[in-house]
């Protein structure tokens, strides 16, 4: 698994909403992606899940507001101010989001919200009537004008019964946020970028089609590190079971035709595009309109070359950055080469599929970049999130954008 925050301190505030219970899934993911963590937890919050549960999975004491160690509370939120890469308040409730927005600071959490330097992040849980009152959404916009940042609630049932906005964002899209602010260097703010990811299908008849093994891993993790690098995503995706990226404007597409209109129609906009879908080069010449039953012992499905859509990207190219992919089982350079040049690329990665470990569906990947100014680089095995960036810090040293 891969350690992406590794010697990171992570300081996380509950207060007492429902959703705290939740806070122990976050803190054990985060744990196990390397972090330290501390956790400061209201008075309230202690009546919702038990410290000792937060305690037994960090190793750390865990910091309540009892007001009864007052001689070391003031010690304690300054150091933990000072310790703290980035603070999550997660539940955040509309009682911790108007004390913050208010400046008062009348227990650990709130103190130590004044009194820290890290980045501080809100991740909101509550009625929808609370979250919609325009009280707490003004506490909200005030706190994001300082420089707080704000984890959007999901929306479904709440714990109260009542349906709608206000759930605690999935603890997914809590580490995203994370990660995005721990790393944020912001060198593709201003830069549209256009990924496409996944496998796509190609219908037989209305119940059957052909597809491949992308699972697109490797085309969400480039989208999701744009994203955090501060780019705008267009995310053209073939069926996945993924997530998508926070913040990602997300176009779902089937087939390959599919694929090739919805990236026609936002190619002008973008400055770079990774293609890192693996597109079905032929498709059913003619979809059987009824499911085809059996009965003759053979059948012969007639397949139809689909367009490719990245030689098409290479001819009506103008300003835009061209990331091919390879995937490749051998002759690797050869191959990844032919393909630079045949599709007017600017960049290709020669994708090593010959080992399970790299490649379709596996959580990692390698490979090598070749950039059409000559020059290569070889990327080892490492997860397809540190790929994503390792690519694109190649791209963004070598493009020079107006
Ligand atoms: O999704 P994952 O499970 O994470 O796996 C990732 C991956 C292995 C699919 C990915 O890293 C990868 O290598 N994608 C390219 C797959 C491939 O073999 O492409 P290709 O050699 O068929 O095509 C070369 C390039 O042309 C690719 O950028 C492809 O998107 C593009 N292409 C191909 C055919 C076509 N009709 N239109 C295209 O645009």
């Amino acid at each position: 698994m891969s350690k992406i925050f590794k010697d990171k301190n992570i300081l996380i505030g509950i207060s007492g909403g429902i959703a705290a219970y939740k806070s122990a899934d976050l803190t054990s993911r985060l744990i196990k992606l390397g972090a330290n963590i501390k956790i400061i937890m209201t008075a309230n919050a202690t009546k919702l899940i038990q410290p000792l549960t937060f305690q037994s999975l960090t190793g750390n004491p865990v910091y309540v507001d009892t007001f009864q160690s007052t001689e070391r509370w003031d010690i304690e939120h300054i150091a933990l101010a000072k310790w703290a890469d980035i603070f999550v308040i997660a539940p955040a409730t509309a009682n911790v989001i108007g004390k913050a927005a208010s400046g008062i600071a009348d227990d650990l959490l709130t103190t130590t919200i004044l009194a820290t330097e890290a980045k501080t992040l809100f991740a909101p849980a509550m009625n929808t009537v609370m979250y919609q009152k325009q009280i707490v959404q003004d506490n909200i916009n005030k706190l994001k004008n300082l420089g707080y940042a704000f984890i959007p609630p999901g929306r479904g049932r709440l714990a109260c019964g009542d349906w709608g906005e206000g759930k605690l964002a999935d603890v997914d899209v809590i580490i995203q946020h994370i990660e995005s602010h721990l790393y944020s260097s912001k060198d593709m703010e201003g830069l549209r970028v256009l990924v496409t990811a996944g496998p796509t299908r190609e219908s037989i008849d209305p119940v059957r089609y052909i597809t491949n093994r992308s699972s697109g891993k490797m085309g969400y993790a480039i989208a999701e590190a744009c994203i955090q690098r501060g780019a705008v995503v267009d995310l053209v995706t073939g069926p996945t079971s993924l997530q998508a990226p926070a913040g990602a404007n997300v176009f779902p597409v089937e087939s390959a035709m599919d694929m090739y209109q919805t990236v026609l129609k936002l190619y002008d906009k973008a400055d770079i595009v990774f293609k890192s879908a693996a597109v079905a080069d032929y498709r059913i010449k003619e979809m059987a309109s009824n499911k085809i039953k059996k009965g003759q012992d053979s059948i012969t499905l007639e397949l139809v070359r689909n367009p490719d859509i990245l030689m098409e990207l290479g001819k009506r190219k103008t300003k835009q950055i061209l990331v091919g992919f390879a995937a490749e089982t051998e002759e690797l350079e050869k191959h990844a080469l032919k393909k630079l040049n045949r599709k007017n690329l600017d960049f290709i990665l020669g994708n090593d599929v010959s080992t399970k470990e790299s490649g379709f569906q596996s959580d990692a990947n390698q490979g090598i970049l070749f950039s059409k100014d000559g020059s290569t680089i070889s990327i080892p095995l490492m997860t397809k999130k540190e790929f994503a960036h390792r690519i694109i810090d190649e791209v963004m040293k070598k493009v020079k954008f107006d």
